[in-house]
């Protein structure tokens, strides 16, 4: 009796193996189909949050398990960055979030800067009418009134969760205690110290202990205090967003930057505001891109490259082999051209947004590719319906344990923006107003073009490229991306969704594969060095593309988290830079 029952059990159990294997192997159907192995990055069960710095992604981890959301937590990445990411971090400079709630409601800010109320078309333009590049670039005139704060507590005010002072505690602290120099950051320090003196005509925080010069050198791996930021930030704390705009902050900005005869007033800060905008939804096979909206380009050029390729199955070519390359390039010219014409601040320009948008619109713009020759960009206008960026801007993903998503590009536009350091409140200011076109037609520091809809006014926002970037799959969250990089974001993040839809990587992966780049013009495809075959790129010269290999080039620093089919979630921290993805 005893033994019969037992056989049953037996028998049950067999039956029941033979249940499950058959449908594992339905599950992983896809990984053998692929017939690869995924290597991914770092995995948690339900707390992401990637960064720049590891500082920046602990402080984050924290806030969450604290009991804090998501949007306490970008508050503090956000912050940390200042602290030890100077290179790139927002508070004298501005930028954008695209977030998805568990509840499936998505959003975006804008807190970009603004020209100041005093700025003129031609104040960058020489008697002769040709810009001066350094006026834009370097030093004062090239501040954009900074959005930053503005951004986080706009954020704080709709979404947050935590007390403001409970957020920036930590942040502070790591001001007080100081950050750990990287050696990639020891590296930058060094390569700037003599621009910093030059710009500030004196010695900055950043400079001292960084100059060939300098007796007691500062070490990579030591930690680097910021008393007076930490001081900024305690002001800021205790009496709010009016401290930056309106407060003793806002007056050692203002009378900082008149010294140094620039041009922004305390008018112009306490008329700032950062502004919600609704993002630009578009869908791409089974995949929704909730992306950021004008002035940023980067929503809807990520959206048109995608539905140009869509018609395509770019899987069927194989990831950066010939014909994908040529596909992904082709769609980037004809987008890249329609960016520099129609757009621009959407409050000062009306934006054909649904027609640039449309598939038959894209379908349309793709009829002069062909797999056999390159297209030459100068044949290639804007399409018929009836500006520019630098590399050094940051940006950050982080999904938190209630299910909510965020995707936060920020930046101070070139390394440590304009040069300018505001040592009595320890943050360098940005160099935005570059990326307005100083003149129309005539190419910025990233070799874009601007039209009309991107030319300086007063109050205006200067185009981006940023493209902090959120992405359904059949409803349900997907994926958290984005990137620095200048005009390159937009192509970056678009690789980075590619590799993972349609060409079966990771996260990590997806972010650590070689990239490549096109926008229209320059008529250059420009290619990360030593990572593609030299065959390939000769193949690419004989169909008429010219190729760019720089030992130099990064292209962007891609931070994303991918939900894996089992709700697990996968950090990709890009290997291009200290980025660290900290999750549980
Ligand atoms: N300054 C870089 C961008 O906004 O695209």
């Amino acid at each position: 009796m005893i033994k019969k029952y037992s056989y049953k059990i037996y028998k049950f159990q067999i039956l029941f193996l033979g249940f499950v294997l058959v449908i594992a192997s339905i599950s992983c159907k896809s990984e053998k189909t692929v017939n690869r192995i995924i290597n991914r990055g770092k995995l948690a069960d339900s707390i992401m949050v990637v960064s720049a710095r590891e500082e920046a992604s602990r402080i984050g981890a924290e806030i969450l398990k604290n009991g804090g959301n998501a949007f306490d937590a970008l508050i503090a990445v956000d912050m940390a960055l200042n602290v030890a990411y100077p290179f790139a971090g927002s508070i004298g400079g501005g930028g954008f979030m695209v977030y998805r709630k568990a509840n499936g409601e998505t959003g975006s800010i804008d807190y970009r800067e603004k020209a100041p109320m005093a700025a003129t078309s031609t104040m960058y333009l020489d008697a002769a009418g040709n810009p001066i590049d350094s006026l834009s670039r370097q030093g004062p005139l090239a501040v954009g009134v900074p959005g930053g704060i503005a951004g986080m507590f706009a954020i704080h005010k709709k979404l947050g969760s935590m007390p403001m002072e409970e957020i920036l505690k930590p942040v502070i602290e790591l001001a007080e205690n100081g950050f750990t120099i990287t050696e990639n950051q020891l590296g930058r320090f060094k390569a700037y110290a003599s621009l910093f003196e030059h710009v500030n005509r004196k010695e900055i925080l950043f400079s001292k202990g960084f100059r060939p010069s300098d007796s007691i050198k500062i070490k990579a791996n030591t930690l680097f205090k910021n008393p007076a930021l930490a001081a900024t930030l305690k002001r800021i704390a205790k009496n709010g967003e009016s401290e930056f705009y309106d407060g003793e902050t806002a007056q050692i900005l203002v009378n900082f930057i008149q010294k140094h005869n620039g041009i922004i007033t305390l008018e112009d800060l306490k008329s700032y505001d950062a502004v919600w905008r609704d993002p630009i939804v578009a869908n791409y096979k089974d995949l929704k891109l909730i992306g950021m909206p004008p002035p940023s380009s980067g929503g809807i050029a990520l959206a048109q490259i995608l539905k140009m390729i869509e018609p395509y199955s770019i899987a069927q070519y194989k990831h950066n082999s010939l014909e994908s390359i040529q596909l992904i390039t082709e769609a980037e010219r004809r987008a890249y051209a329609d960016r520099s014409f129609y757009l621009g601040d959407p409050d000062f320009n009306t934006i054909p947004i649904d027609s640039l948008l449309s598939d038959r619109y894209n379908l349309k713009r793709m009829e002069s590719f062909s797999f056999n020759e390159a297209t030459p960009s100068l044949e290639v206008e804007r399409g018929e319906l009836s500006g520019y960026e630098s590399m050094e801007t940051t940006h950050f993903s982080l999904v938190d344990q209630f299910g909510n998503a965020v995707a936060l590009t920020t930046t101070l536009n070139g390394a440590y923006g304009s040069k300018l350091y505001v040592d009595e409140l320890g943050f360098f200011l940005n160099n935005e107003m570059d990326d307005f076109s100083a003149k129309p037609g005539v190419p910025n520091m990233f070799g874009l073009l601007g039209a009309e809809a991107n030319k300086i006014e007063p109050q205006k926002r200067m185009l981006s490229s940023m493209t902090p970037t959120i992405v359904e799959k059949n409803g349900k969250l997907w994926m958290t991306v984005g990137t620095p990089g200048g005009s390159t974001i937009i192509t970056s993040v678009l690789q980075t969704i590619l590799n993972v839809s349609d060409f079966n990587m990771g996260m990590q992966e997806a972010v650590d594969a070689p990239r490549f780049h096109h926008q229209w013009l320059p008529d250059v495809v420009t290619f990360e060095p030593n990572a593609f075959g030299t065959d390939l790129l000769k193949q690419l010269e004989n169909k008429g593309y010219i190729i760019q290999q720089e030992n130099s080039v990064i292209l962007g620093k891609v931070d994303g988290v991918l939900i894996l089919p089992d709700g697990r979630l996968e950090g990709g921290a890009d290997r291009r830079g200290d980025d660290t993805a900290v999750g549980f």
